[in-house]
């Protein structure tokens, strides 16, 4: 009932030629990707050219950060408007590099959220704990006021156009997985409040899991009731890897 989504998040790598080369590469990797949904986030400089390689193609094209106006005098910001233009069927917003390293806030990305859905674009809300608010016992608050605060501005009826990405920020490009057991229980919460909030509908929002998802990995943590899908970055740089990834790959199941 809900369709796994996993989702390439190149962070700050790729240049437009390694970009078109990864989305040929992958294509054949991957043939229909039946009953799952592939997407890849390149930085923005390769989001046009991408978006018509991926024309046709089950791949989605998404941005991996969006400003929440339509236009104006905000330097060096991108607009809904002008990722739909290029073709984004998703947004990254509220990821934890965006939250710590350039202090975006709970209410920034919530009306990232909002604007993005104004305009069909759908967001993957990123939350999740660093290693003192886990190891202090905080998770489930620091993700209640997260979840909060970033789905503030979502309309009721349009819950099911939300991706939730929970992303452990100890476990980011460390190398950390959580356990399977682990994430379950936070996507477990997560469901909850979502269902607090949106009733019924929360049973269709899709929760990704992130951090250090890899081919070896991945099968077991989507095997979790709650885990519908996976917001990958390092993995995700080459299509080889990526694609084992979409697919689910169980043969290194025991190496993880
Ligand atoms: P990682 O990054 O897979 O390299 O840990 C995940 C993310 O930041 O989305």
């Amino acid at each position: 009932m809900r369709t796994p989504i996993l989702a390439a998040n190149w962070k700050m790598h790729m240049t437009v030629g390694e970009a078109l080369a990864f989305a040929e590469a992958l294509a054949p990797l991957i043939g229909d990707a039946e009953g799952v949904e592939a997407v890849v986030a390149p930085p923005a400089t390769a989001l046009h050219s991408l978006g018509e390689a991926l024309a046709g193609t089950p791949v989605k094209l998404a941005a991996q950060n969006v400003h929440f106006e339509d236009k104006g005098a905000f330097t060096g910001e991108i607009s809904p408007l002008m990722l739909a233009d290029v073709g984004c069927a998703y947004a990254i917003v509220g990821h934890s590099e965006r939250r710590h390293i350039f202090g975006e806030t709970d209410e920034m990305v919530g009306k990232k959220a909002g604007a993005l859905l104004a305009h069909d674009i759908r967001p993957i809300v990123c939350v999740g704990e660093t290693l003192d608010e886990r190891e202090a016992e905080r998770t489930f608050a620091v993700i209640e006021s997260q979840l909060d605060g970033s789905l503030a501005d979502v309309p009721a009826g349009r819950a099911t156009d939300v991706v939730i990405a929970y992303e452990p920020v100890w476990a980011i490009g460390t190398g950390k997985t959580a356990t399977p057991e682990m994430a379950q229980e936070v996507h477990a919460f997560v469901r909850e409040r979502l269902t607090k909030r949106f009733g019924d509908d929360a049973s269709r929002i899709r929760i990704q899991y992130g951090g250090s998802v890899k081919p070896g990995n991945v099968f077991e943590l989507m095997a979790q009731p709650d885990i519908d899908g996976a917001l990958v970055g390092g993995a995700s740089l080459e299509a080889e890897s990526f694609s084992r990834i979409v697919l689910f790959d169980r043969t290194e199941e025991s190496s993880s």
